[in-house]
């Protein structure tokens, strides 16, 4: 079988295009889904890599991303210098100009100041779950590609919400800050098993679908409640309305996304509509609960005690920030009983930033390697079947552009004299990005090929792989 010239990398505003192999760099094939275990095995499964150009991918990773994002990107052969805190803006500038890739967490940012001056760039990995950090329309229309990991903590929250279900039935915290304070207070009182009882979950999404699992292994009963028609998981029921959900759940906790619609999805009203000593677990979003609502609820006895993560207001840094100054009812809220209040950590595990690591520097790879946009959050989502080993003499290119009338005519015009093995193109807003397969092309086509694509007045960024 013909040793396959794979995935290589033109870089953005090159203008020398020396097709000689690189010496150093030995790229391998991006990894598909499963374990971190699975995936290296299938990484050493090694494909050469003919850079079109003689750079390597150059790569910064600031702000102490995981070992395994590491990993995976210097077993890739990329040249990867690690740093464990963020930079100064002024270091950031000076750094970001030379690299292709860099990697960050939130405390990075990546404005339009500071991405004017990344000429290589051609994707940044937000190893983190937000990507407001990132001017991610400024870098769209750069044609930068920017990948996150939105979901790699679901299993986290799910567990943290477990913990305080029993903790909130069972008054765990207050007995604890009990003895913290030298007394000794035994009671039965309204303390209970969690077994046959009803959890009433809002939003059955990543998060509430893993919750629903956990809670069922321990005898309690499920029902969600979603704006969306979804599958049950186990013998969990979905309900029609949240007022449904609520009449009859002992346990409400909540998994929406911030949207105006989810904004006090839980406030008087809905209060009234529980069971008398139901209880609140909220770790999606701060504005969800009507907090001032809760207090009242709370006060009077109508709920019996509740789990706070997430709050409207949250200090950027840790620090004596739980406060009035930060959310006027702060003071009221610490004084009530059987609450539990955590600084947003219901995502904050080990597991959950190896598996960030993970899923962040595979996207890099595949965008890097095979131009796959899937799961990007500024670029359209593209993805097509790999260029096989077989397939000895074709070439992938890569077209990101302007999306205005007559593109794909003129790209076709181009590529015309080649055999388009399959192409596909999709839009977000203002940008379009096209990826075609071209067949049977020799090392000068590639050069007219990416030059003719790069002149065209709608070009934002033109890569071509093989
Ligand atoms: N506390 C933490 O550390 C932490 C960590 C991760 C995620 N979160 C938050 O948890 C929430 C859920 O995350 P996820 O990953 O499960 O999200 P997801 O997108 O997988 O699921 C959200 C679900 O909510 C449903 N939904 C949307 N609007 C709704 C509404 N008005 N009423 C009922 N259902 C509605 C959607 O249809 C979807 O099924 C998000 O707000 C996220 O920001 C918090």
């Amino acid at each position: 079988m013909a040793t396959p010239k794979e995935i290589l990398n033109p870089l953005r505003n090159s203008v020398s295009y020396s097709l000689d192999a690189s010496p150093t760099a030995t790229f391998h094939s991006p990894p598909a889904t499963g374990s971190f275990m699975a995936s290296l095995a299938m990484r050493a499964a090694a494909k050469q890599l003919k850079p079109f150009n003689t750079e390597d991918i150059k790569i910064l990773l600031l702000e102490n991303v995981n070992q395994t994002g590491r990993d995976i990107l210097t077993a890739q052969g990329y040249q990867v210098e690690f740093l464990k805190t963020s930079l100064p803006e002024d270091q950031l500038i000076e750094k970001i100009k030379d690299v292709h890739v860099i990697g960050i967490r939130s405390k990075t940012k990546l404005t339009a100041k500071v991405l004017q001056e990344a000429k290589n760039l051609l994707v940044i990995g937000c190893f983190c779950i937000g990507t407001n950090q990132v001017d991610l329309e400024y870098a769209a229309k750069q044609g930068i590609a920017v990948f996150n990991s939105p979901f790699a903590n679901s299993r986290s929250v799910a567990e943290l919400v477990i913990a305080e279900i029993i903790t909130l039935a069972r008054q765990l915290g207050d007995r604890s800050l009990e003895m913290h304070r030298g007394t000794w207070n035994k009671v039965s009182n309204k303390c209970w098993e969690v077994r046959g009882k009803t959890l009433g979950i809002v939003g059955y999404g990543h998060i509430g679908s893993q919750l629903s699992v956990l809670a069922e292994a321990m005898g309690i009963s499920v029902i969600y409640y979603d704006v969306v028609s979804l599958m049950a998981i186990g013998t969990a029921r979905q309900v029609p309305t949240l007022d449904a959900l609520l009449d009859e759940a002992d346990f409400v906790t909540l998994h929406v996304p911030e949207t105006p619609e989810t904004k006090n999805l839980l406030s008087t009203k809905q209060f009234e509509l529980m069971k008398d000593g139901a209880y609140v677990i909220n770790a999606s979003r701060g504005t969800v609960v009507d907090i001032p609502a809760l207090v009242k609820a709370m006060r009077a006895g109508k709920i019996a005690g509740a789990a706070l993560d997430v709050f409207p207001n949250e200090p950027a840094a840790n620090g004596d920030y739980f406060t009035t100054d930060l959310n006027g009812w702060a003071e009221e809220l610490r004084g009530l009983n059987n609450i539990i209040l955590t600084p947003h950590i219901g995502g904050s595990t080990e597991e959950a930033q190896r598996a960030i690591g993970i899923e962040v520097a595979d996207a890099l790879v595949r965008y890097i390697n095979q131009g796959t946009t899937l799961g990007s959050v500024n670029l359209p989502e593209v993805n097509m079947r790999s260029i096989t080993l077989d397939e000895s003499n074709h070439a992938r290119i890569i077209y990101i552009h302007r999306n205005v009338p007559g593109v794909l005519r003129k790209v076709n015009e181009i590529l015309g004299d080649h055999n388009v093995d399959k192409q596909i193109s999709d839009s977000k807003g203002d940008i379009a990005y096209l990826m075609a397969d071209v067949s049977d092309v020799r090392h000068e086509d590639i050069k007219d090929i990416y030059d003719s694509l790069d002149s065209l007045s709608s070009r934002i960024m033109t890569r071509v792989l093989y």
